[in-house]
């Protein structure tokens, strides 16, 4: 079962002037091989590559740990954010049920409910513990930095929570990290305390981590065959080591999305026709947007550069997104991420015969209904000479969930060497966290706090 990709309506033979000629193609060709040839060069220190191929230790030591603990919680809680969180969101929702943690333990195989605290909301974390008892959770805590205030504010919260209600020793069996084995914070207070650990690999950055123990262990928690994810990366891998643009669809993945961006599609909307895959979408804007979005080139000039990425849902988002998306400014790709067969089938009964409006729909499938909805969006997209494109699960399983994520990462490195610029750091969310620290007093930030002191105040005449 192969993830595919049709890129037709794209091209100007479908969409007229709006598409990618020929022309496009040859000028991107100086860019392409050099981005070919980084890719190839920079392979070993993208150690996120080879998650698919050298996990079995780690795969067999986590299958290991949630046999030995599930039965003892009720909840399994990721403390985590970016890189950290949209993961694990993403192929919960893709892979098991959508009311998962609504189930009884028994539909859930025995395994925990999962639950991400990403966001530092006063209110989460407050109406979690209203849900879940905190004795009850295995929380893990995943931050490479070892020093994201957010993750470790809520760690900090949770450690003195279970201490005081367990103890230093009980309380130490119910937290596991996922860090850096030696820079950051996160490290030396395992050292310290004896959590049970895992490791974030070198040369693998947070968006990128979704493949190894930053995504596995949670994903294992919740029942997930984490053998069939990286089975299916690894096929994807295969399909993309090729350096012909024509043979390896996250090459070309990118070189379209590169190629629409010189005229002016300065926003991806990546939009699933499956509500498993709505969180994909959530995903793959932290990879396009943080890994793309850039002031300086790899020379160190000045560009600016980025693509927006936009989350759409089909069909719903056809009551809502797709009237800009067709009549709006011409400033758009949109993928549509389809699926061929649905894992459930539901049919609608032959009422209202006599209504023209809804007796067609008698005796069609929902499965059927959603198929021609993004067939229809496709043909009425292509009709008002909107760039799309499809990609095609053929079913979602852990191994096509596998291809595409890993799709997507491949993707987003090329982008970045197609536009000669560093896509693995993110200097831009630098100067905010900076200024939190500022805010705070945090020793080594005074003259941050300065810089901000000093900064115009605000004018009163424009609050309203
Ligand atoms: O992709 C990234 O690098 C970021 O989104 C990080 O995942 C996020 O900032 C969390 O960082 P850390 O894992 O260091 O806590």
């Amino acid at each position: 079962m192969e993830l595919r990709m049709d890129y037709n309506n794209v091209l100007d033979s479908r969409i007229g002037t709006e598409g990618l000629a020929q022309a496009d193609f040859d000028a991107l060709k100086p860019a392409a091989e050099r981005a070919s040839k980084m890719m190839a060069d920079n392979r070993p220190s993208m150690k996120w590559r080879e998650l698919p191929h050298n996990q079995a230790e780690i795969v067999a030591d986590i299958k290991a740990y949630v046999t030995e603990m599930k039965g003892d919680i009720d909840a399994f809680v990721v403390l985590g954010i970016g890189g950290s969180a949209l993961g694990p969101m993403a192929v919960q929702q893709a892979l098991n049920h959508p009311f998962y943690n609504e189930l009884p333990r028994e539909k859930r195989n025995g395994f925990p409910k999962l639950y991400v605290v990403d966001n530092v909301d006063p209110e989460r974390l407050v109406y979690l513990f209203q849900t879940v008892d905190p004795v009850r959770c295995l929380f893990n805590v995943i931050s490479k930095s070892g020093s994201t205030s957010e993750t470790m504010s809520q760690f900090m919260i949770i450690k003195e929570m279970l201490e005081k209600r367990l103890g230093k020793e009980a309380a130490r069996k119910r937290i596991v990290c996922t860090t850096d084995k030696e820079k950051g914070n996160l490290i030396k207070i395992v050292r310290e305390e004896g959590y049970k650990y895992y490791i974030v690999p070198d040369g693998v950055g947070g968006r990128f981590s979704q493949l190894c123990p930053v995504g596995l262990l949670p994903a294992a928690f919740c029942g997930i065959d984490i053998e069939g994810l990286l089975e299916g990366a690894a096929q994807m891998d295969e399909r993309c080591k090729s350096p012909c643009i024509y043979e390896n669809p996250a090459y070309m993945f990118a070189a379209l999305h590169m190629m629409a961006l010189g005229k002016g599609k300065n926003i991806t909307v990546v939009m699933p026709y499956a509500d498993s895959l709505k969180y994909i979408s959530d995903w793959f804007a932290q990879l396009w947007g943080e890994s793309l979005g850039k002031h300086f080139d790899l020379e160190g000039n000045v560009v600016n550069v980025g693509q927006t990425p936009v989350k759409a849902l089909g069909v719903t988002d056809q009551h809502s997104q797709v009237q800009l998306y067709a009549e709006g400014p011409f400033d758009k790709i949109i993928v549509l991420v389809g699926v061929d067969e649905y894992r459930e089938t539901i049919t609608i009964p032959k009422l209202y015969e006599d209504m023209p409006s809804l007796g067609f729909l008698g005796g069609v499938t929902h499965n059927e209904l959603i198929k021609n909805e993004q067939l229809a969006t496709e043909y009425a997209l292509t009709k008002a000479n909107r760039m799309n494109m499809t990609l095609t699960l053929p079913r979602v399983t852990p191994q096509t969930l596998g291809q595409l994520l890993y799709f997507f990462e491949v993707a987003t490195a090329y982008a970045g060497y197609l536009l000669n610029i560093d896509p693995f750091d993110q200097p831009g969310v630098e100067e905010g966290k900076n200024a939190t620290y500022a805010l705070f007093g945090r020793p080594g930030y005074e003259a941050k706090k300065a810089e901000m002191d000093a900064a115009p105040p605000k004018d009163g005449k424009y609050i309203m």
